[in-house]
């Protein structure tokens, strides 16, 4: 080989690598072009060179230094196509930032009326109360008569109770489910009945025509309004804290003599009195009593010597009243965000 062939095949590849160099429009194609120009394996710089140990000994320093400016030539051409190329791509934005942070997933959460059934039920459950449950389309016998009402009284009244057929209801509260356990079990009896009742009430912030309900009863021998207090109160230190006060008022229900509603100090205002209580102080919690002699001969047991104790509670106004929640319907609300605050 001679000097000249060899100058001549480096000035054939720096003719031709600015026209292969431009052609790469993708940063893949730029990489084939630098390999196939100077690429170490089998580019044609490399192919040129391997002829240099074959030229006379005086022309190889000028071969050489052709060859090294040859090769800078190309490799600036190569830098600036690069850039170019890069340039273009970022611009053009990655489809996929791995750097982006993720989106927290929605978890879940309890529903504040179902965590206070469910920490009410622990409650009574260390006490020895069982679950029992019924229907909620119940017959109108053991929702009214079984338990005492009277047969014009005004909650049978169609405006009143939601009615499926002439003998069928939408229960109004837990209560029939007194009768069904007394009819099935022997005393003694400690059960705890939660679910849903209906009634013909409008949706507004303090009523929903549909709500929970938590119904408890105990009979035995000697069973007295010293344990209906004691134990209600019990409960309520265990739910509200060791602290809370109770008052029993006198109240009425058919099914219950005597009977009392329950109130705790407000929690939000510890009874200064604020919005949650309405001013006064107190939250009205549940409604109680000895269960009626008359219950109690309906299911078949002695009046004489068994005695009970029943109450019911609302376990979205305790929910309510725990948590400051100002409308009873956000309750009934899908609003995930709402939930989320209950998250645990
Ligand atoms: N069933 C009554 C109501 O819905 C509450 C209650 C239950 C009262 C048990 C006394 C005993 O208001």
């Amino acid at each position: 080989m001679s000097l000249a062939d060899f100058l001549a095949a480096l000035d054939q590849l720096a003719a031709e690598a600015p026209g292969r160099i431009a052609a790469a429009g993708t940063l893949d194609e730029w990489t084939a072009a630098r390999n196939a120009l100077v690429g170490r394996q089998a580019g044609r710089l490399t192919d040129i060179l391997a002829g240099l140990g074959a030229l006379p000994k005086e022309d190889k320093r000028e071969a050489g230094q052709r060859a090294n400016a040859v090769k800078a030539v190309i490799e600036a051409a190569l830098e600036a196509r690069h850039a170019e190329l890069a340039a273009a791509a970022s611009a053009a934005g990655p489809a996929l930032d791995r750097s982006m942070p993720a989106r927290p997933r929605w978890r879940g959460a309890v529903h504040p009326v179902s965590l206070v059934i469910d920490e009410v039920v622990e409650i009574f459950r260390e006490l020895g109360f069982t679950i029992a449950l019924g229907p909620e389309a119940e017959h109108a016998w053991y929702n009214f008569g079984a338990l005492n009402f009277p047969a014009d009284h005004p909650a049978m009244d169609m405006h009143d109770t939601l009615y499926l057929g002439p003998d069928q209801v939408l229960r109004t509260h837990t209560s029939p489910v007194q009768v069904r356990t007394l009819q099935r079990y022997a005393p003694p009896i400690r059960v705890l009945a939660p679910g849903n009742v209906y009634r013909r009430d409008f949706f507004d912030p303090s009523h929903a025509p549909m709500f929970a309900q938590i119904e408890g009863l105990v009979v035995d021998e000697g069973v007295t309004f010293a344990d209906l207090k004691a134990t209600l109160s019990h409960f309520a230190r265990r739910f509200f804290g060791p602290t809370t006060k109770t008052r029993f008022r006198p109240s009425f229900f058919p099914f219950t003599e005597p009977s009392a509603e329950m109130d705790v100090q407000c929690g939000v205002c510890g009874g200064a009195g604020c919005g949650v209580c309405k001013q006064s102080g107190w939250v009205e919690i549940l409604g109680s009593g000895m269960v009626h002699p008359a219950v109690l001969e309906q299911a078949g047991l002695d009046s004489e010597k068994y005695t009970g104790w029943a109450f019911g509670m609302g376990p979205a106004r305790t929910a309510i009243s725990r948590h400051g929640i100002p409308d009873i319907r956000i309750l009934y609300d899908a609003d995930v965000r709402f939930l989320d605050q209950f998250a645990r």
